[in-house]
């Protein structure tokens, strides 16, 4: 060894006598670590971390497209008048919107900013879907002007409905949310009106009767991650025979049926013993079950009312990878192998609710083990993956999370760390970013300080 050249320090841990879990019988083998994502669309992931920081959330422009063309192959060919509209709530990354926009989505929204985001976007009014329990009188009166499809959830918003239509000089079209029971429980009967109970009934006859608005669609999201693809048709059946009445007593045939979305994407839900990617139906049979009791119903197209999906998980969810790096190794007391890695719960709302598939990003040893991965909050709660067979990792190696492109980019927490930025790699191959990293800049701007407050920490007690 030269002079003045220091050995590098061999890493040792302490011996463990641990519990082993490789035996177990698992009939889908443990071969998912096996082939590290080592790029995304192309581009080295380890690029990705030095060019953008970490975490990252990294978007592939040709799957969320190969995904949405999927969706349209499998409803279009059944029933032509079939037009889905983008969930933004799923995520309303304006890249994101704007892709499937230009694949020709309408945008539905479910707030009065959602609304204003789709019109910033360019999105015309009259391709918007408004639905949601909260909208208000300005929202309905502009979404009236603007020849929107307004989805009530409730009287109070009929009422409101009809004040908005007053002053348009002519009858608005609106809609209605039915719930109803499908065979999925819990039912989301919050939402909308009943159909059992017969308080959609009722909502339809008041709507009749009113002198400035006509009923012309139905709308019903029986919930989301729905795995029994055969609810979707009772649904459909339900609601075909409900028009049918309305339409006996009205003469009103109906515009447009509006069927939701709650498709399922390939996660697995943390109750579920079964990967989702084997539990999950094909966008051809929610296809099938929503197209079937429609064609049956109507002869032909032309008298057919469209068919609008609203579906968001499906769409978006396998397009996305969270790249996050490991902080630290570390036992827990009862000799369990924990990493500590720098996106959480706070970046991964999803976690709640999904074991989410973890890859690695290089080659490893095979020698798994039982390995609890946590996030950087100081918070218990903060749980990627409470069990996952990894091998050993060491600071600054980087674990990809899988299927991340729903519900993580809208609902994730400015929460004691920053918000990671987002790439898309465009179709082309090249990465945009579409999402600065959060700074302490843009979490305290709209925090308004007062005077008497301001160099506190510098004098404290003084
Ligand atoms: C009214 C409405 N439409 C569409 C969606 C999108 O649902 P999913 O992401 O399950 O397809 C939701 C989400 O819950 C919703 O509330």
């Amino acid at each position: 060894m030269k002079k003045g050249k220091r050995a590098e320090k061999k890493r040792y841990e302490r011996p463990q006598i641990v519990r082993h879990h490789s035996g177990f019988m698992n009939k889908f083998g443990r071969g998912s670590f096996q082939t590290p994502l080592r790029e995304i669309d192309g581009v080295p992931v380890k690029k990705l971390i030095a060019e953008y920081g970490s975490p990252l959330f990294v978007i592939s422009e040709s799957a969320l497209l190969k995904k949405f063309r999927e969706a349209k192959r499998a409803f279009g060919p059944r029933y032509p008048k079939t037009t889905f509209a983008w969930s933004y709530k799923t995520n309303y990354l304006r890249a994101v919107c704007s892709v499937l926009h230009r694949e020709g989505a309408w945008a539905e929204v479910v707030s009065p900013l959602e609304y204003e985001m789709a019109r910033r976007l360019g999105v015309p009014g009259d391709k918007i879907l408004f639905n949601g329990p909260a909208k208000t009188a300005e929202s309905l009166s502009q979404a009236a002007r603007d020849g929107a499809r307004v989805h009530a959830d409730h009287f109070d918003e009929l009422h409101l409905l009809e004040k908005a239509a007053a002053s348009l000089g002519r009858k608005l079209p609106v809609g209605i949310r039915v719930n109803l029971d499908a065979g999925i429980y819990p039912a989301w009967d919050r939402f909308g009106f009943n159909l059992e109970s017969g308080q959609a009934l009722e909502a339809a006859r008041r709507i009749d009767a009113s002198r400035t608005l006509t009923l012309a669609g139905l709308h019903c999201h029986l919930g989301t991650y729905i795995l029994d693809a055969s609810a979707y048709r009772r649904a459909t059946v339900k609601l075909l025979d409900f028009a049918a009445l309305l339409e006996a007593e009205s003469g009103n045939g109906l515009s447009w049926l509006d069927m939701g979305g709650g498709f399922a994407s390939r996660n697995t839900l943390h109750a579920s013993y079964l990967p989702g990617e084997n539990l999950i139906p094909s966008l051809h049979d929610y296809a099938a079950a929503v197209t079937e009791p429609l064609l049956e119903r109507y002869a032909s197209q032309d008298a057919a009312p469209i068919l609008f999906l609203e579906s968001g998980r499906a769409i978006v969810d396998e397009c996305a990878t969270l790249l996050t790096s490991v902080l630290a190794a570390k036992r827990l007391a009862s000799g369990k192998r924990a990493l500590v890695v720098d996106a959480g719960v706070n970046a991964l709302f999803t976690a709640f609710w999904y074991k989410h598939e973890l890859a690695l990003t290089e080659d490893s040893t095979s020698f798994m083990e039982d390995t609890a991965v946590y996030g950087p909050l100081c918070m218990a709660i903060d749980i990627v993956r409470e069990s996952v067979m990894l091998p050993p990792l060491t600071p600054g190696q980087i674990l990809a999370v899988r299927n991340v492109g729903a519900y993580n980019m809208s609902q994730w927490l400015q929460f004691i760390h920053a918000r990671p930025a987002v790439v898309m790699i465009s179709e082309a191959g090249k990465p945009e970013l579409v999402r600065e990293r959060e700074t302490l800049e843009s979490m305290t701007g709209p925090e308004r300080l007062p005077e008497r407050l301001k160099g506190a920490g510098e004098n404290i007690g003084g």
